[in-house]
């Protein structure tokens, strides 16, 4: 840039780990175009809105704060304003007719589009609509730029095919396609020379992967292998494609933690079935008992909507007693909403705001009790914690998370000369567990050398 002022961009995310996966490579494609990241909205040149459309309040979010940017575009006309993620992708032209002060639109199978995008606004600069199906996704390595070191997220799949009648990532994130295992291992390689340590596997529904010979327990298999690494986790997991062989290497990788996020969604098999979800409460409830056998103690965590078109008292009931009987760690509950274009949005029997409300309040309150004894379990147990940095309420204090993926709070080691060493991100340590909250755990050191 020639002693040129760098422009500066940032980047508002909303929505899941892939998403923000997504954000992390916009940064780092913005960075090699010459970009550099401003701190906030007000100090940017280009300001990206990566957006999220699973429902109606995360859509409404981000409408209200591209109508605050707006208002600073008029201050500063230089401003460039880019929407990317699934709001992007599913309005599209509509996007740019209701808010024609916006730059670019780039859908989430379109973020190389950025690498035409100049830090100079020019004419030929890249196009304003970016919102093609792109059926190359899979082998593309875009660079990305990493905040959360020593953990990484690790793309494996794009898309997906399911098409689970509430729901709008199939419309948005189009066709499901794996990304081959050799451009993963590089990846993952590189991540461990750059010293990371954990890796996170993403994708809409890591357990159908398959890239030639290779399914995804096969690919947890090669990624154990990878000297550096030391944990590795995925998100998100299908039921219905929850194999035999992912249950074993959950029991056996030694890398692999003991948590799994299988959304249940349903209690009801009748939902379960008007949601193709294509299992039965009774498939469900047997894979959680295999997983239960081959990893005691294993972490099980789920997603729960709330209020799905013709669902009865009966169904959430069932819902109720799906939850009494599992017994997860923690859930995700939503109410129900219906998304444009998804065939649910026009089935019969919508459930009234009032009741899907209460539904949801029942569930919660529910599940918070059985979350908080299941951690007033954990007090008393030595726990190894990999530590993330400063615990976020008190900056004095240390946080880190389990095997099972449970936050731990806990003091810097005592003893001034293990202290720093003890107190770097990625490090594991063994921590006794002495307190229980809903949200977290507060642990402190074991041993003299709790290392
Ligand atoms: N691919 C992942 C989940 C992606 S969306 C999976 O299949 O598990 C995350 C969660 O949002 C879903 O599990 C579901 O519980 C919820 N969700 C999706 N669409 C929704 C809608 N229209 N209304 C309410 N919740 C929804
Ligand atoms: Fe949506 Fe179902 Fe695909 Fe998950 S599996 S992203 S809920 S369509
Ligand atoms: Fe939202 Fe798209 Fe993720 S709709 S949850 S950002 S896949």
């Amino acid at each position: 840039m020639d002693g040129e002022k760098k422009k500066k961009f940032y980047i508002h995310t909303f929505g899941c780990q892939m998403n923000f996966h997504d954000s992390e490579k916009i940064a780092g494609l913005l960075s090699e175009k010459g970009f550099s990241e401003a701190p906030d909205g007000e100090g940017a040149d280009l300001v990206i809105f990566n957006t999220c459309s699973i429902r109606e309040k995360a859509d409404q979010k981000f409408l209200s704060e591209l109508g605050r940017i707006r208002k600073l575009k008029r201050q500063k006309p230089g401003l460039r304003i880019a929407v990317a993620g699934c709001v992007a992708q599913q309005m599209g032209q509509e996007l740019l007719k209701k808010a024609p002060y916006v730059d670019y639109i780039i859908g989430p199978q379109n973020l190389h589009a950025l690498m035409g995008i100049s830090p100079v606004r020019t004419t030929e600069d890249m196009p304003r609509l970016s919102i093609a199906e792109n059926p190359e996704l899979a082998s593309m390595e875009l660079p990305a730029a990493r905040k959360k070191k020593p953990f990484a997220w690790v793309s494996i799949m794009y898309g997906c095919d399911n098409f689970c009648t509430y729901c709008i990532v199939p419309h948005t994130r189009g066709r499901e396609v794996c990304r081959p295992w050799e451009s993963i291992r590089r990846e993952a390689e590189g991540l461990a020379a750059e010293g990371f340590k954990e890796i996170t596997f993403l994708g809409q529904n890591v357990n159908s992967y398959r890239s030639g010979e290779l399914d995804f327990p096969g690919l947890l298999e090669q990624a154990d292998l990878i000297d550096g690494i030391e944990r590795i986790r995925f998100v998100t997991s299908h039921p219905r494609d929850l194999s035999e062989g992912l249950i074993r290497a959950i029991g056996t990788l030694g890398k692999l933690c003991e948590h799994i996020h299988l959304p249940l969604q349903s209690g009801s098999d009748t939902i379960l079935a008007r949601m193709n979800r294509r299992y039965s409460f009774a498939d469900y409830r047997d894979k959680i008992e295999k997983l239960r056998r081959q990893a005691p103690g294993i972490a099980i965590t789920t997603d729960i909507i709330a209020g799905f078109p013709g669902e009865t008292d009966n169904d959430h009931e069932a819902t109720m007693d799906a939850l009494k009987e599992i017994e997860y760690d923690g859930i995700f509950a939503f109410i129900y909403s219906p998304r444009p274009g998804t065939a649910a949005s026009i089935f019969e029997g919508q459930v009234p705001d009032s009741i899907r409300k209460r539904r949801l309040n029942e569930i919660l309150a529910l599940q918070n009790d059985i979350t908080a004894r299941k951690n007033m379990s954990l007090v008393g147990t030595v726990q190894e914690v990999m530590i993330e940095g400063q615990s976020e309420k008190n900056a004095a204090r240390l946080s880190g998370r389990t095997r099972t993926n449970k936050i731990v709070n806990f003091d810097p080691c005592p003893d001034s000369r293990k202290r720093i060493e003890k107190s770097a991100p990625g490090k594991v340590v063994n921590l006794k567990i002495i307190r229980a909250g809903l949200h977290s755990l507060d642990g402190r050191f074991f041993t003299e050398d709790g290392i």
